[in-house]
């Protein structure tokens, strides 16, 4: 065989795509010092113009002010993940050392996210929101978490919701889940940037595309006949579980995911068909062994996701205790701040508030809240 001849049967076969190996963890970038300090002058500089991330003139620009002010390699990194579905990309891209946290300024972790001071965290928001306008992608609130919110929501371990599968929890693991899965509209894409993470616990990821093309068992989940119940922020009385969805939608080779373990699989209330509790049993067996559990979250760093491609959730832990030689000492407990985005105001003009095209009224897979009745309640 000569050497050329080689040289065609090897570029052949990676071609054929026989050798590729599906993306097991996420892309984990080194921010430097140098894109450090202009993302720390930029949210000085917009949070003296503007005040807040949340005025209305700054988000109609945010796209704008995305690629003019972030450093170049970031804007680019997210640009291109904003439209890559490949077989290759995971879904999450850590950023490491994203922003230097001042922990003195930032001052004890509040009890529930209910006390968090927002005039602390108001730098933070200007951030996030750059990163999701280079996507390009808007941020955006649900009334189906903490009835709007505001676009960013501190998430902190609350004494009183330790057991629950929620971002309030803590002594349980919380399983790994796209966000929202009990929605049609769900966030297109969420960011995680972590202030503080004492305890050292560790960010679970699971990717759709580490399973690689889909196979037997996958190509059940297409079929449009799971429930999933409204998850553990809300009080259940009705029961608004009988609408059925798929848990792959998009490509038929390289699907989108909208999945949720804790509650398609270990809620009783989901009340799943035999047979749509035998494909998630079966999936979720061969989906648990992907799971990416390496990367423990320092102060600064950032999680990006693609919500339809990667789910994510966290070890359990004890909020406020570290181990330090052997030692249980205590710690200032954990505090993550969590901004969700769509890529289209267009496309879910008919479940977002009339007055609010950023407020998004969906309960349940297609239900909305009542705007009216909802506005007297609060
Ligand atoms: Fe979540």
């Amino acid at each position: 065989m000569t050497e050329s001849f080689q040289l065609v049967e090897v570029l052949k076969e990676s071609l054929s795509g026989s050798d590729f190996c599906p993306p097991m963890a996420p892309l984990i970038i080194e921010v430097t010092p140098k894109e450090r300090n202009t993302i720390t002058n930029i949210s000085d500089i917009l949070s003296q113009a503007y005040g807040s991330y949340e005025d209305p003139k700054y988000i109609s620009k945010l796209h704008l002010y995305a690629f003019q002010l972030l450093p170049e390699r970031i804007a680019k990194i997210l640009s291109n993940f904003g439209t890559d579905f490949s077989r290759s990309q995971y879904g999450a891209i850590v950023f490491r050392g994203l922003i230097d946290v001042d922990q003195e300024a930032l001052g004890p972790t509040p009890p529930s996210w209910q006390e968090a001071d927002y005039n602390k965290l108001n730098k933070y928001g200007f951030i996030a929101s750059l990163l999701h306008g280079a996507v390009p992608s808007k941020p955006v609130q649900y009334y189906a978490q903490r009835k709007g919110g505001g676009l960013m929501h501190a998430i902190i371990p609350d004494k009183k919701m330790e057991q629950t599968q929620t971002g309030a929890g803590s002594k349980t693991d919380l399983f790994v889940h796209t966000e929202d899965a009990f929605l049609f509209n769900q966030a297109d894409f969420i960011s995680l940037l972590y202030l503080r993470n004492e305890e050292n616990v560790p960010s679970s990821l699971y990717s759709v595309r580490s399973h690689g093309e889909v196979n037997e068992v996958m190509k059940k989940m297409f079929n449009p006949i799971y429930k999933c119940p409204k998850d553990a922020n809300f009080n259940i009385n009705e029961t608004t579980d009988e609408i059925i969805t798929s848990v792959l939608y998009g490509n038929e080779k390289f699907p989108f995911i909208r999945f949720d373990a804790a509650e398609q699989i270990y809620n009783d209330q989901a009340n799943q068909t035999p047979e749509a509790f035998k494909n998630l049993t079966d999936f979720w067996n061969d989906a648990k062994k992907l799971i990416y559990n390496s990367f423990i979250p320092d102060s600064g760093d950032l999680i990006f996701v693609n919500n339809h491609i990667c789910a994510h959730g966290r070890s359990a832990f004890d909020a406020g205790i570290k181990k330090v030689d052997g030692k249980i000492i205590k710690c200032e407990r954990r505090q993550m701040l969590r901004m969700m985005s769509k890529t289209s105001l267009i496309n879910i003009r008919d479940v977002t508030h009339t007055d609010d095209p950023y407020l998004i009224m969906e309960e349940h897979y297609g239900k909305l809240f009542n705007e009216n009745q909802q506005k007297e309640n609060t």
